[in-house]
């Protein structure tokens, strides 16, 4: 076990270079199950769930190659065990993806029910809909998904999600787009992973379009090739560095980052007091005036305000003069970090599970904390580079699954934090 051991009061600048999204990369390996020629992805991040997704791959029968730097080739020639183990889904949820792409080119695949973050129930109740719906026969029995698909092949479907899922309408595209005949999915999510992972399905072949904001219609073709794509910059992963500089009072340029997507952060963190500055060299991000502004957020589907930025936005609200109100729409159980929060000094009225004000600012200071979860890592990493003092944060492990090396990348902005065995 190791911990992370924190001094604030640094005000952080200089460049950070933002790795490739985790939301988009697993979807890609998985993207890879698809054909039998390799896959080659491009700024692919060094987290824990990219190895974990690596290590689910390898015992499916799969060729996982971590190359040099960013780079990953894949070759899933064939599936010699299609099963994946309930110790791999418990360390992340997202290994659900590989339903749709296993069910399409392999027509049989068993999955644990997924683990991953602790933040509400996040049931896959949709994503078994929707398969079943293209023919795939799913039961569960003892923990596990067993699903097949009929002897010839997924069909395309009419496909209406009740709630925008990120990972189910994935995992329907990535099924669709070997099935017969045409899939349509309406309130299809948004988010820009979801794009780029289109945009590489298209490169293999793939026939998907947008017909809609909310609608992707795939025609489903006998095969697709093998391609080379770039992950996208990891919004989310920006977003922590941004609040790490304007928190601390200092000025940061996120690189590797496409501003566009982050639209409703900006929008929110202007209200605050945030400066954004897109130029060639990069996002540049400060706090335009000492006192940093209260104000409210809703999180929402994309290009709402995201449910991963509440979090890291709550050390922000906990500097800002006022009291500001979240709410959290999308997960029943996502504030989990203010309770720690509050440990450090922050003024916070949890209202019910869901809502939370934030009267600030206050002055934080340094304690013992414990991570709860992945954002919720980030977020009181983020604390302790504001608070007086020394903190001791445990539970590091939550945050290796989607920050590369964050600690590296803080100290190189002048923060001072290490790393210690626990
Ligand atoms: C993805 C992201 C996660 C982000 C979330 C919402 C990945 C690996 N993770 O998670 O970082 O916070 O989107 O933007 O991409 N739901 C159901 N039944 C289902 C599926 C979802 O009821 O079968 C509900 C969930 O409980 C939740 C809502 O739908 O309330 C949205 O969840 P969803 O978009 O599916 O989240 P993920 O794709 O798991």
């Amino acid at each position: 076990m190791q911990k992370f051991v924190v001094t604030g009061g640094v005000p952080l600048s200089g460049k950070v270079q933002i790795a490739g999204a985790k939301n988009a990369v697993l979807k890609m390996m998985a993207a890879a199950a698809l054909t039998d020629e390799p896959v080659t992805l491009r700024n692919v991040p060094r987290i824990s769930d990219v190895k974990i997704m690596r290590e689910v791959m390898s015992d499916i029968g799969f060729e996982v190659r971590r190359a040099d730097g960013d780079l990953m080739e894949i070759t899933a020639a064939r599936a010699t065990w299609p099963f994946i183990p309930l110790e791999a889904a418990r360390r992340m949820r997202a290994s659900f993806i590989l339903l749709g792409p296993m069910l399409a080119r392999f027509g049989r695949v068993i999955l644990p029910n997924p683990g991953g973050d602790r933040i509400g129930r996040r049931p896959v109740d949709l994503h078994v809909a929707a398969l079943e719906q293209m023919g795939a026969e799913i039961s569960y029995r003892n923990g596990y998904y067993y699903a097949a698909a009929p002897a010839d092949g997924l069909r395309g479907a009419r496909i209406a999600f009740p709630t925008v899922t990120v990972m189910g309408t994935e995992n329907v595209v990535l099924a669709a787009v070997l099935a017969r005949g045409t899939t349509i999915v309406d309130n299809a999510a948004l988010e820009p992973e979801v794009d780029d992972l289109l945009a590489m399905l298209r490169s293999m072949g793939a026939r998907i379009e947008r017909t809609a904001e909310r609608r992707i219609e795939i025609e489903g073709v006998e095969r697709l090739g093998g391609t080379a794509h770039t992950v996208l910059g990891d919004r989310l992963e920006a977003a922590t560095f941004a609040i790490a500089a304007a928190v601390t009072g200092g000025e940061v340029m996120l690189r590797g980052i496409d501003p566009t997507h982050l639209g409703s952060f900006r929008e929110a963190c202007g209200r605050i007091g945030l400066s954004f500055e897109p130029g060639a060299d990069g996002l540049r991000v400060l706090a335009l005036d000492r006192e940093l502004r209260a104000t409210d957020v809703e999180t929402a589907p994309y290009p709402g305000f995201a449910t991963d930025y509440q979090a890291p936005v709550s050390v922000l609200l906990t500097q800002a003069a006022g009291t500001s109100t979240i709410h959290e729409t999308i997960f029943e159980d996502r504030m989990d970090h203010l309770r720690e929060l509050a440990r450090m000094g922050a003024a916070i009225e949890q209202v019910d599970e869901r809502t939370a004000r934030i009267t600030g600012p206050a002055r934080l200071h340094g304690a013992e904390v414990v991570i709860p979860d992945l954002r919720a890592g980030a977020t009181l990493v983020l604390a302790a580079l504001v608070a007086d003092g020394t903190s001791v944060i445990d539970g590091v492990e939550h945050v290796d699954r989607g920050y590369e090396q964050i600690e590296a990348k803080l100290v190189a902005l002048g923060a001072r934090i290490s790393r210690i065995e626990a």
